[in-house]
């Protein structure tokens, strides 16, 4: 039998607890199929890893996650851990390391799911960000100059290639013509006068590569005011590291909240695991107490689905997803009920089953 082995980083906070229930979700696709499995290797790296053994991960970690089809990462990051410390050390290294230049952010609004903006239509919260992954705001190249002095000063550079501008709007445009949707740019060239003049130089070097597809360019900052006041006039955006970042917390705000928010870190070529999360984090104010919605993670699920090629599978989680917040009987604190984590698990493979 077909078995696809799973690299399960849970990480910190509320991290188990959803990607247990996204794992559940997994198992009950692969029931219902028959003639593949998935197989999950448990890493225990984290924040409490490292207050145990000063460091994220071992020293030989990313040659063992390499041997894997993929990487299942719940959350990192914890009190008594600085953040710059365990994230850089795990999740940006694990994105960075194995050349995930894709972070693929949907920002749509499913059936059942609650929305804070007025006049808008549902179908108008249909998207997908295109985040660079790699580089950019991310580099983290930079000095800390004259250090704990009157005088100090630092230098947190951007690095933006024009390999990695030019591969990731190449990917936004394919998207979007398999889609038939448009491609926006988000940048910022008005005030970074090297960095986002570049990548609007490279937005439209490819745009006139693929004639056939609409494109439109915003500023971030108006970009941020479109994605709440008409959010209908985004197809597929692509941008910059921390742009990226940025706005998909707020798509998740306009598609029903941090807890329905995934994300996919995808490494096209297939060289390296590529890796999927949800795009919240520990959330430590509510770890630990089964009050974590868990279908943002169960959603990262199906993009693996989708990236292994289960696309029809792929649409039934999402689908189950949908029903489960139609029916509104399983839903956690953040969308007005008062189901336990593993009960919206429970609930989505439940409609997950009846749709095979
Ligand atoms: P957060 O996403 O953890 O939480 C923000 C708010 O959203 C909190 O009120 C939280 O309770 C809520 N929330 C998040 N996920 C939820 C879910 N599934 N169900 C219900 N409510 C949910 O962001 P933060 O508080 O800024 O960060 C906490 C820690 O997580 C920090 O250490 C941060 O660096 C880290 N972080 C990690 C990742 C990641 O691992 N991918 C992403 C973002 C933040
Ligand atoms: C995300 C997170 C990370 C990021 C942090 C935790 C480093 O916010 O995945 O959106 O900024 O990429
Ligand atoms: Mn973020």
């Amino acid at each position: 039998m077909k078995t696809h082995k799973i690299a399960v980083i849970a990480g910190d906070g509320i991290g188990p607890e959803v990607i247990a229930e996204g794992v559940k979700a997994l198992d009950c696709v692969a029931a219902a199929d028959g003639g593949f499995r998935f197989e999950y290797m448990y890493f225990p790296w984290g924040c409490e890893y490292y207050l145990q053994n000063g460091r994220m991960m071992p020293e030989d970690g990313m040659d063992t996650l390499a041997a894997f089809d993929a990487i299942f990462l719940g959350a990192v990051g914890y009190p008594g851990v600085p953040d710059h410390i365990s994230l850089r050390d795990l999740l940006l290294r694990i994105r960075r390391g194995f050349d995930q230049y894709v972070n693929v952010r949907p920002v749509r609004l499913l059936r059942g799911a609650p929305c804070p903006l007025k006049n808008v239509k549902r179908e108008d919260v249909d998207m997908v960000v295109i985040r660079e992954n790699s580089e950019g705001e991310y580099a983290g190249e930079g000095a800390w100059f004259h250090r704990d002095t009157p005088q100090e000063y630092v230098h947190q550079t951007g690095v933006f290639t024009r390999k990695g501008c030019e591969r990731i709007m190449r990917y936004a445009f394919e998207l979007a013509q398999k889609k038939g949707w448009s491609v926006t740019s988000v940048s910022k060239g008005n005030a970074l006068n090297y960095s986002m003049v570049f990548w609007d130089k490279i937005f439209h070097e490819t745009a006139a590569r693929y004639p056939q597809v609409a494109t439109h360019e915003y500023l971030v900052d108006a970009a941020a005011c479109h994605f709440v006041r008409d959010p209908g006039r985004f197809e597929v955006v692509v941008t910059s590291n921390l742009f990226g970042d940025i706005l998909t917390d707020l798509g998740a705000a306009i598609a029903g909240g941090m807890g329905l928010a995934a994300g996919a870190n995808l490494n096209p070529e297939g060289k390296f695991p590529s890796m999927f999360e949800p795009i919240h984090g520990s959330a430590p104010d509510i770890a630990g107490r089964g009050l974590a919605n868990p279908m943002a993670a169960i959603w990262s699920a199906s993009q693996m689905l989708e990236h292994f090629g289960y696309e029809q599978y792929a649409a039934k989680v999402l689908q189950a997803i949908e029903n489960t917040l139609v029916e509104g009987k399983a839903l956690t604190a953040d969308l007005g009920g008062s189901a336990a984590t593993a009960e919206v698990g429970d609930a989505v493979c439940g409609h997950l089953k009846a749709l095979f």
